[in-house]
């Protein structure tokens, strides 16, 4: 059923991807899934930009009369520069990941937070069930901490540079310091362990924690999602505490920005998941 292309009228609603590089990316293959499931007349392309020509690009996308686009590494924070209004958890992450285009104007959110959170619900976590650990301050840190401080969590952070940390501590009053190298040590006082960190991913060093501190019945989330269960999730399963994986997010993080660009609400499901899983098992 999926694979053919679909033949656009003169009316299509475009949208894609911007980043630098953007072949390693899914969201076609997601936002592709969702259009010939529900017959849209439109279309979601790779749109790699370099940063030197991201700007006049985006305002390129408007003239053309593109619906919006979704915006990955490097250029979220020139996202958030570039919006006529933005959403509150985007001004509270300082980055934005997907852009709504209207009659000139750019709306700015940044949905990778209420993603990881709905993915979270989907595998029956309350994330307001006690306090979150999250490791890493990078870009989705960021966002992931805000949504979690919005859905009701006390936060804590531990980064391996300090004053990255500090700076999302600023930025999100209420946010608590971990020293990186007290991880392990403070997984008994939290209820949810968040790698947002790129370790474990593959090609990346390992993450070192050691689990086997964790609180009982610990959620564990790590939003890499190459490979689909990476170690700490391995190790989190051996343990009988709660793994959950980063392809969710993905997929969930992709809802708003569909629903604006082409008036459908679409729904993460199980053929979803293996259709988009399919393209990131080991070749
Ligand atoms: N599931 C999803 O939908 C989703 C969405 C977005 C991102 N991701 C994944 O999340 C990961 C992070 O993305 P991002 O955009 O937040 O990246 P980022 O802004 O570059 O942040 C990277 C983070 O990883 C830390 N880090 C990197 N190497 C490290 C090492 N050797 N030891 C300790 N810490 C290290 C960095 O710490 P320092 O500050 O010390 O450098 C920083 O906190 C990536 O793997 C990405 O693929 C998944």
């Amino acid at each position: 059923m999926f694979g053919a292309m679909s033949i656009l009228s003169g009316k299509a609603r475009i949208a894609g991807i911007t980043g630098w590089p953007v072949s390693h990316s899914r969201s076609p293959r997601l936002h592709g899934f969702w259009l010939q499931r529900h017959t849209i007349d439109g279309a979601y392309i790779p749109l790699p930009i370099h940063p030197d020509n991201w700007t006049v690009a985006i305002h390129g996308l408007v003239a053309a009369g593109f619906a919006g686009a979704n915006v990955t590494i490097p250029h979220k924070l020139a996202a958030f520069a570039i919006c006529h209004t933005v959403d509150d958890t985007a001004r509270r992450a300082g980055a934005v990941n997907t852009l709504v285009f209207n009659e000139g104007r750019i709306t700015g959110s940044n949905t990778d937070g209420w993603g990881f959170v709905a993915n979270l619900r989907h595998h029956g976590v309350d994330p307001a069930a006690g306090p979150a650990l999250l490791l890493g301050a990078g870009g989705s840190a960021r966002a992931i901490a805000a949504a979690l401080q919005d859905a009701g969590a006390t936060v804590a952070v531990a980064n391996r540079t300090p004053e990255r940390a500090e700076a999302l501590a600023r930025d999100l009053p209420g946010l608590r310091i971990i020293d990186w190298d007290a991880r392990s040590d403070a997984l008994a006082d939290h209820a949810l362990l968040v790698n947002t960190t790129s370790l474990g991913m593959t090609g990346h060093p390992p993450l070192e924690i050691d689990l086997g501190k964790a609180s009982a019945n610990m959620a564990v989330a790590d939003i890499v999602y190459v490979p689909l269960e990476t170690p700490l999730l391995a190790d989190a399963a051996r343990r009988g505490l709660r793994p959950v994986e980063g392809l969710g997010m993905l997929l969930y993080q992709a809802i708003p920005g569909f629903r604006a660009w082409f008036g459908v609400e679409p729904v993460v499901d199980d053929e979803l998941r293996r259709f988009v899983a399919a393209d990131l098992l080991p070749s």
